[in-house]
């Protein structure tokens, strides 16, 4: 992975581009703030804070969660969402430059978010842009908002049970050569203390030097494992991650089959009913896809859909942040809402 240059903390005004733009300071503000706006996510109020503000989404490389919880979070704070899909429909299949696209679109909008397949493209996106711009992953570079709402999870997780993230055992399972959720992950958890990071990968598919050696620098242990059993017997966590077929060979892809991890291997390792299951989605479902099972869905520890819950959190609490906004401000333009959306509805 190529070298960073140094980013500013993220504040209001400034791109989001990298994990390392947060301090723990910095998280727990993020924090709080997904925390202010619970109860809009959680369609229990809604809210009109960025009433008038415009939104450019751009997504050049598949996507269904990021892309509909970040136009959600925007939406349900109030602003409005312009949105492009694809370089087919962009004017960049005519070779318009990411330069020229970008100050385009920001003379459009007050934030723009952007997924891009080619690491470094979304900062380059953002070094032409007038408007901050929030990376929505770029190639298997990084995907920010996704470690920072698996953290936000993490931590509210372990909270529930009682212990911390510092200190914690987390098994990392699955590609964890072109995971760019589990190199954003890795990294930012830098930011906690004694994090063990017990790791699982077929041999073609590990980890980065590069997000081994952060981890390392940053005083947290990494332990590579021979089996996924190895790997998940001693842990609070298990965070496990799709083959990213798309950035490999053919030939490569075809190594990797069978079984990553299901509800049996979790019982033999005696951690079944415990442990905390995260995974960034989707989950590759098809036959001997080498990925999580969905026999576990049924087990306690279950946070999969806790993680996609909490992501619309997190992604407002990113725009009001990027948009100088204020817990404050946010309350102040809070509404109840004359219309049902419980959780509960009886469907049929
Ligand atoms: C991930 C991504 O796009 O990197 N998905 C997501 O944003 N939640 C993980 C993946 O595609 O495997």
């Amino acid at each position: 992975m190529p070298s960073q240059p140094t980013l500013p903390m993220f504040s209001a005004g400034r791109h989001l581009l990298s994990v390392s733009q947060f301090d723990r300071d910095g998280l727990e503000l993020l924090f709080d703030m997904a925390d202010v706006v619970a109860p809009i996510a959680e369609r229990r109020s809604v809210c009109t804070v960025l009433d008038g503000a415009v939104l450019g989404s751009l997504f050049f490389e598949p996507s269904t969660r990021t892309r509909l919880s970040f136009e959600s979070a925007f939406l349900r704070l109030g602003g409005e969402v312009t949105t492009t899909t694809g370089f087919t429909f962009s004017s960049m299949a005519k070779g318009e430059s990411i330069q020229d696209t970008s100050r385009v679109v920001s003379g459009y909008s007050d934030v723009l978010v952007v997924r891009h397949p080619d690491e470094g493209s979304v900062a380059e996106f953002a070094a032409a842009s007038t408007v901050p711009v929030l990376n929505a992953g770029d190639g298997a570079g990084e995907h920010p908002s996704q470690a920072l709402l698996d953290s936000y999870t993490l931590t509210r997780e372990l909270d529930a049970r009682g212990r911390s993230l510092d200190g914690a055992t987390i098994a990392v399972v699955g590609d964890l050569k072109y995971g760019r959720t589990v190199h954003s992950l890795i990294k930012l958890l830098s930011v906690n203390d004694g994090i063990t990071f017990r790791l699982f990968s077929p041999p073609s598919l590990g980890l980065p030097d590069s997000v081994a050696e952060h981890a390392h620098q940053h005083g947290n242990t990494i332990v590579e494992c021979r089996s996924v059993l190895e790997a998940v017997a001693e842990a609070d966590v298990v965070y496990a991650t799709r083959v990213q077929r798309e950035r490999m060979t053919e030939e490569l892809h075809s190594q990797v089959r069978g079984n990553l991890l299901n509800r049996e291997l979790l019982e033999q390792a005696g951690v079944a009913q415990d442990i905390i299951i995260m995974h960034p989605l989707p989950r590759d479902s098809r036959h001997d896809a080498y990925d999580l099972s969905s026999d576990v869905d049924g087990l306690p520890g279950l946070a999969i859909f806790k993680q996609t819950d909490n992501g619309l959190k997190v992604r407002m609490a990113m725009f009001l942040i990027a948009l100088g906004c204020s817990a404050d401000s946010v309350r102040a333009t809070l509404k109840q809402r004359p219309w049902r959306a419980d959780i509960d509805w009886e469907l049929g």
